[in-house]
């Protein structure tokens, strides 16, 4: 289309509204006396371990590095979500392919202490290798190793053992002090060797306790945040370091604690989950900030959004999304939501920009706090199994534009500009004081779309916002050796790869748009791809076109030597492209469903990347550049007039997944402690007085906490003896676990029965603590001995948000007594064996199959009755289920396979899954919502055999499954990255004591 000379008034206008930009704002800036506070320049390309010595710092707009300004764009991963070092690379090359500049991550204590003195970096939880991997993709790293994390992980990340010590947690107190050090320690002894100050590796900030709201302003409060900022940095951590306030509270601000004199090396940060219902915060930058000091509650420090809600957890029962699971999470807060909100933050000054989660993973084995089920998937951008999903694409247009235009990095507000009438459609404008960029991100809060009119540079331009939705525009940024004056889509990146720069602007598919680029004589213009209308007057070349897949317009001419291709892509397109910085220049790729990599040899381009459908292949890359390898195979290209090389042919898809069914089930039934006559001689004895526990001891009880005797994951059994019954009517059975919990108790080795914790509501669930009393009639014979065994799943450990030790709250039984009799009995308990020293001390719980290695690789059952599934009996206690499968993906696919568990929901039983030994999570059959498991490859051998092993915890009150029990095909391209093996030993290795 090309637009007639009409068409084209009809759209011009006039500057009359206040946001014009002549090309002279930076005069304007320097006419108002503002001296550039640093350097201006292109934002710093990619970071690496390159053994180099860097400044990092900041100032009041943003970070510092090497003297050039540097927006952080971040997203939070957590290593000890995906139990599988290979897979770490996949989701970090992912991220950053998309735009991420940063990760942030969480290092939680617990993963990786089974004991006081014993700090386990190794295998899955080679801390050391994540960060050499983050270095190696080119990410910049937060990192936030607590001591207190939160995460909804075990007791917000604390070791199970530190819950039987004195002292209050997230306090100056000595002893727990004493532990922390030995923490840190541990940690930063690893951490210093990533400083990116000192080239080792990408780490640029570093982050001191969470969300610590309580004694702000007591000592105890203040020496605890004194004290870990001296070990912090008498460790050598020597980056900036900060704390992340619950909300723009001021907390814990530079000046708020004793910085052990030094200014200037501390950064304020705050988190926000606002409901994506409402309207996003405005923090103060454009609000009335105020006493609070606008977006950063401390005005000398950058905006910096430490954590910033992806998405949201989901409680057991699936409360929080009415039992539609993460896809609701992904749903409520989808890409236009991350447009709204992240725009919102960008406009409200944030610079440090982190979203809580970005690939969100799995809560596996006992890791999970009682706050939510094993899948931790938040419907983040990257999902659980990999995949990535529609919301990577506004975090990847941003990011680049981040990357590409270095202005947004030091931005003041402009005066207030006037878009129509349209009251729903919010403006933020924004100019850089340095370069005169200007910005403005327009927001509209209504559910409908609408058409603004805004005043850009001289003109005023239609600019179409969607309902619920968001959009920047700029005027005045560099397009290489051109200026936008103004486009009515959001820039994304500029390039220049060979003579020709290249300009990507993105929107929504549909929208008109209209750009114009500054040319001081009229330039040759050709519509290379798509439809578009262009017209030169007055200096401006203007192209008009509706977004559609990818239109290519070509500007050659025009006063600059160099030609000018301008993409104009829908999302859809925008998401196939990819930029990569080579030390030779950047690359641009087209096509493919991702780009990990890009490398020149002579004048070849080696590519390594994703498809999942057939895909075409362009390449743009440094002048010279005349082969593509795709994948290690040569691509045959032709040039083509975009001044790219295109591959004749398209890459191939990835070829068929075929899974096996599941068959071949042999099946095992345990609980012998449950029996009468059960030898439990070897046990320990329950007989403590006393506990540090911060729920009480009833009086004249023996402590009973399962905690109290080194037991601190999964079930723990108790065996209580007694010489007479007496005229015992009933039994009472106190008992604390986390949501979820239950108890089954038996009576001389008959069922007394089972009690369960409620299935917890929106509410419920933040209260934290489940605990009940169960009271089972009992008709003991007149003669004794008895013994009263009952079995605990406790679930884990609350969180410690509130700084009250809550992780210190019990778990276990806590009271027994007897109605028409006082028995005195004496108690025997038995948790957990020792820590599988491979898959680390969350893996296993108390159960008898898990203490003798049933759920291992190699277990011998060979003499366990074959079966077939489903299941159906009634009965209380554990029965196992183990099968073994071959898999024969191909090799070059990454499949992402999951275990999906179904039966009728009236069923009440649960099942803990391992594969190869590794506790995978826990599907509660009757409560959900979680059907699917992921299985993370590495530890699921996709080219060889695999042990699954169910272990099914039935109340007896319904018959109870497995119901069908299959492997799912989740996701698969062809590409992926090499996958090694996670070591799976069987019992030898295992030294599982009984
Ligand atoms: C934050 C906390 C995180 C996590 C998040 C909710 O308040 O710092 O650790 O718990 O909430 O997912």
């Amino acid at each position: 289309m090309v637009l007639s000379r009409r068409t084209f008034s009809a759209f011009a206008g006039s500057a009359a509204l206040g946001f014009s930009l002549s090309g002279s704002v930076s005069s304007e800036a320097s006419a108002a006396g503002r001296a550039p506070l640093a350097p201006t320049g292109p934002a710093p390309g990619p970071p690496a371990a390159d053994g180099r010595t860097h400044t990092v710092g900041f100032d009041r707009y943003s970070m510092l590095v090497d003297g050039k300004r540097l927006v952080l764009w971040s997203g939070e991963v957590h290593p000890f979500r995906l139990p599988s070092p290979s897979l770490w690379r996949d989701v970090l090359e992912k991220l950053r392919a998309h735009g991420y500049n940063t990760i942030s991550i969480y290092v939680s204590w617990n993963y990786h202490s089974a004991a006081p003195g014993s700090y386990d970096f190794t295998g899955v939880r080679d801390l050391d290798l994540f960060l050499r991997t983050a270095a190696e993709t080119g990410l910049y790293v937060i990192l936030r190793p607590g001591p207190y994390i939160n995460a909804e992980v075990d007791a917000g990340g604390f070791p199970g053992w530190l819950t039987v010590t004195p002292g209050t947690a997230r306090t100056s107190d000595p002893t727990y002090l004493k532990y922390v050090d030995e923490w840190l320690t541990a940690v930063d002894r690893i951490a210093a060797r990533h400083l990116y100050t000192h080239g080792g590796g990408t780490v640029v900030l570093y982050q001191l306790e969470n969300e610590y709201a309580n004694n702000v302003t007591s000592p105890l409060g203040r020496d605890y945040m004194t004290h870990l900022y001296a070990k912090v940095r008498a460790d050598g951590i020597d980056v900036p370091l900060f704390h992340n306030d619950k909300g723009r509270n001021g907390h814990w601000a530079p000046g708020t604690f004793d910085t052990d004199g030094e200014t200037g090396r501390y950064l304020y940060a705050f988190d926000g989950y606002p409901s994506p219902v409402g309207q996003p915060p405005d923090w103060g930058y454009f609000g009335i900030g105020g006493a609070k000091g606008g977006s950063t509650a401390s005005p000398e420090t950058p905006g910096f959004m430490a954590e910033f809600g992806g998405g949201w957890f989901d409680p057991w029962g699936g409360a929080e999304f009415d039992g539609k699971g993460y896809a609701e999470s992904r749903r409520t807060r989808d890409a236009a939501y991350e447009r709204r909100f992240y725009l919102t933050n960008l406009a409200n000054g944030i610079k440090i920009h982190n979203v809580y989660m970005t690939f969100g993973g799995t809560s596996w084995g006992w890791l999970p706090a009682p706050i939510v089920y094993t899948s931790y998937d938040y419907g983040a951008a990257l999902d659980e199994a990999r995949r990535p999903t529609e919301k990577l694409i506004p975090m990847h247009q941003i990011g680049q534009l981040l990357h590409c235009v270095p202005d947004l990095a030091k931005l003041d507000r402009a005066p207030d500009v006037t878009v129509g009438d349209d009251t729903a459609v919010k403006a933020y404008p924004l100019v850089n004081p340095d370069t005169g960029a200007r910005f403005l991100v327009l927001r509209n809060d209504a559910s409908s779309e609408t058409v603004v009119q805004v005043p850009l540079a001289g003109s005023t331009v239609p600019v179409p916002v969607p309902g619920l939705d968001a959009r920047l525009v700029a005027t005045g940024i560099s397009l290489g050796r051109r200026t936008l004056r103004h486009s009515s889509a959001q820039p994304m990146l500029w390039l220049t790869a060979g003579r020709q720069d290249i300009a990507v602007f993105t929107g929504r598919a549909g929208e008109p748009t209209q750009t114009a680029i500054e040319c001081a004589s009229e330039p040759t213009v050709t519509v290379l791809e798509g439809n578009a209308g262009h017209e030169y007057a007055d200096g401006l070349l203007r192209v008009d076109a509706p977004l559609d897949g990818l239109t290519r317009v070509l500007v050659e001419g025009g006063g600059t030597a160099a030609p000018l291709l301008l993409l104009l892509a829908d999302d859809t397109a925008s998401g196939r492209l990819w930029r990569y910085d080579t030390p030779s220049g950047p690359v641009l790729v087209h096509g493919p469903e991702l780009l990990r990599s890009a490398a020149l040899r002579g004048t070849a381009v080696h590519l390594t990347g994703d498809t999942v459908a057939a895909a075409d292949l362009e390449v743009w890359g440094p002048r010279g550049t005349t082969e593509v390898v795709w994948n290690q195979g040569t691509v045959k290209t032709r040039a083509t007039r975009s001044g790219s090389l295109r591959a004749v042919q398209q890459l191939p898809g990835v070829p068929a997944v075929r899974l096996p069914a599941l068959t071949n089930w042999r099946r095992s039934e345990e609980n012998p402690e449950s029996a009468a006559g059960f030898d439990d001689s070897s046990w320990r004895t329950a007989d403590k007085k006393s506990s540090f526990s911060v729920t009480p001891v009833p009086a004249g009880q023996p402590v009973l906490f399962a905690d109290d005797y080194g037991f601190h994951y999964g079930d723990v059994w108790y065996r209580g003896h007694f010489a007479s019954a007496g005229d015992a009517e009933s039994v009472s059975l106190s008992y604390v676990t986390g949501a979820q919990g239950l108890l089954m108790a038996w009576l001389d080795g008959e069922p007394l029965g089972t009690h369960r914790m409620p299935v917890p509501d929106k509410k419920t669930v933040r209260q934290g603590t489940w605990e009940a009393t169960a009271t089972f009639p009992v008709e003991p014979g007149t003669r004794g001995p008895h013994v009263l065994s009952v079995l605990v799943r406790r679930m884990q450990h609350d969180e410690d948000g509130a700084a009250r030790d809550t992780h210190k709250v019990a778990r276990g039984l806590t009271a027994v007594s007897f109605a028409g009799a006082s028995p005195s009995l004496a108690w025997r308990i038995r948790g957990e064996g020792a820590p599988d020293r491979v898959r680390g001390p969350l893996n296993n719980g108390g159960l008898y199959g898990e203490r003798h290695g049933w759920h291992l690789p190699g277990f011998a059952d060979a003499g366990w009755k074959v079966v077939d599934l489903p299941r159906a009996e009634r009965r209380q206690g554990v029965v196992w289920y183990r099968c073994d499968f071959r898999l024969a993906v191909d090799t070059g696919v990454d499949a992402s396979i999951g275990l999906t568990l179904t039966d009728d929901p009236a069923r009440a039983y649960r099942v803990q899954i391992f594969l190869n030994g590794w506790n995978m999570g826990q599907y509660i059959n009757d409560v959900g919502p979680q059907h699917t498991f992921v299985l993370p490859n590495g530890l699921l051998r996709t080219r060889g055999s695999n042990t699954l092993a169910l272990a099914v915890l039935s109340d007896g009150t319904t018959p109870a499954g497995p119901g069908q029990v299959r492997l799912t095909l989740l996701g698969s391209a062809a590409g992926g990255v090499p996958v090694a093996p996670v070591d799976s030993p069987g019992p030898a290795k295992r030294g599982a004591r009984r």
